[in-house]
């Protein structure tokens, strides 16, 4: 599975970049708004952070302001993934970009037949929103395994983007059922190290060792 972390804010990328284990970033205007920061500095520096794909968001809604500013985008840096909404234009502007060999990542995913006129128009990942659709009483990792099942049918080459991630455990069950990616928040990626038995079992060991009074080196 691709481990992305979903965050605009450079301090925790680099944090996280340190484990050695991201291989990619997620943004969008949210998460840059947060950051306080203008959207073609933040994605420049995160792009000279991360070595693999940065999505950054188009704000447009029509398909020529979506073309302009995902053009504008990718031309930040080569790893950049344009991130458009899963619109009727969106899609449209999806179709175009990706014939330009521009890499899409089509957000704001909420239902399996979105997830496969994505996929039709040519979406490099796609972005299914799991802990929203919690949030709204549904099961969210449900659309992950329609998502999988559809994709396989039809071998479609999208990539699934698991988003929205709330817990470790949507990591686990989105591993489970064969997301390609999941976009995790940085506190959520540094609870997937966490198992109290790991930390009690370790604590045991130093303290039996401790009492050897022996020292490797
Ligand atoms: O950035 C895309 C997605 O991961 C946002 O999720 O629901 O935490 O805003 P959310």
């Amino acid at each position: 599975m691709e481990l992305f972390i979903d965050s605009a804010d450079v301090g925790e990328l680099r944090e996280a970049m340190a484990s050695g284990l991201i291989d990619g970033v997620t943004t969008n205007p949210s998460l840059i708004a947060k950051s306080g920061r203008k959207m073609g500095e933040a994605i420049a520096e995160i792009c000279e952070i991360v070595p693999g794909p940065v999505s950054a968001e188009a704000v447009a809604t029509d398909v020529d302001g979506m073309l302009a500013e995902g053009r504008y985008l990718a031309g930040i840096a080569d790893n950049v993934v344009v991130k458009l909404p899963l619109t009727e234009n969106g899609l449209r502007a999806t179709r175009t970009l990706a014939d330009e060999g521009v890499k899409v990542n089509v957000t704001l995913c909420f239902s399996s037949v979105q997830a496969m006129l994505a996929a039709k128009a040519g979406a490099y990942f796609i972005s299914p929103f799991i802990g929203r659709l919690d949030d709204a009483g549904v099961t969210g990792m449900d659309l992950i395994s329609e998502i999988r099942q559809i994709y396989d049918n039809y071998h479609f080459e999208t990539k699934i983007l698991a988003a929205s991630i709330r817990t470790t455990a949507h990591v686990r069950d989105a591993a489970l059922i064969g997301a390609d990616c999941a976009t995790i928040p940085p506190k959520t990626f540094a609870a997937l190290y966490k198992h109290i038995l790991t930390d009690t079992g370790l604590e045991a060991f130093l303290k039996d060792w401790k009492s050897t009074g022996q020292s490797i080196l």
